[in-house]
């Protein structure tokens, strides 16, 4: 797509109004999709300890924030979403799950409620969410996560990006969940890697499908 706008409203709006089940937001790890499997990929890359925060952007219903909260201290889930965030509370809360903890908030503006001005990750997880911004929006991302915590951090993006020309795989496309560019935006992959790396020690990619992989990204 030549000039991709972001539209937070018109995602709230769709995000908002997902049924549980979706594959893109269901609570089900197991399930046979491929954000399942990237998802469940990070763990090689979070490496996460019982003493580590995670900061889970774009939690959606905290399918990761619950996956991953066994491992570590605690997990912060953050999204645009309200809907989706009540609904992660109400989860967390029936399921008396006691570290995890869920805010509105955005890759533009990491906390959007006090109550979570707290928070001071290790360890940051976006699992396909991160695709929904601009390039210039994700470069800027990037420079501020950095800049917010300056201690050591591990960030992984486990996300549509591009490997190779999305158009020589269009038989594809319904597969690995990309709408053809209305609400989402993915990077080449290897873009992906050059804006991280003026802000972080190391970088690394994985590629788990054509159009599917992991940006990993250490400072510290
Ligand atoms: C495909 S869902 C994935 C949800 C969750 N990570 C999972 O794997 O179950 C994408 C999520 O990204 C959220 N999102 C979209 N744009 C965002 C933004 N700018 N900041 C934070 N979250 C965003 C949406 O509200 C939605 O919950």
């Amino acid at each position: 797509m030549a000039n991709p706008t972001y539209r937070r409203e018109a995602l709230e709006e769709e995000f908002g109004k997902l049924e549980r089940s979706s594959p893109l937001v269901e609570l089900n790890v197991e399930a046979d999709s491929i954000i399942t499997t990237v998802g469940r990929k990070a763990a090689d890359w979070l490496d996460l300890q019982k003493t580590n925060t995670l900061l889970d952007i774009g939690t959606g219903l905290g399918r990761w924030a619950f996956f991953y909260a066994p491992l570590c201290k605690e997990v912060v889930g953050i999204d645009i979403s309200e809907p989706l965030i009540r609904q992660a509370r109400e989860a967390a809360h029936q399921a008396g799950v006691s570290n995890v903890r869920f805010y509105r908030g955005s890759f533009e503006n990491l906390i959007e409620s006090e109550e979570g001005a707290d928070v001071r990750p290790n360890k940051v997880l976006c699992v396909y969410s991160f695709h929904h911004l601009t390039d210039p929006m994700k470069a800027a991302f990037l420079e501020r996560l950095a800049q917010r915590w300056p201690q050591p951090l591990t960030l992984v993006i486990a996300d549509l990006m591009w490997f190779v020309d999305p158009s020589r795989l269009r038989e594809s496309w319904d597969d690995v969940f990309y709408d053809e560019g209305d609400t989402d935006f993915p990077s080449n992959a290897f873009w992906l890697q050059e804006a991280a790396r003026p802000y972080f020690d190391r970088t690394l990619l994985v590629a788990v499908h054509p159009l599917v992989g992991l940006l990993v990204a250490q400072k510290g």
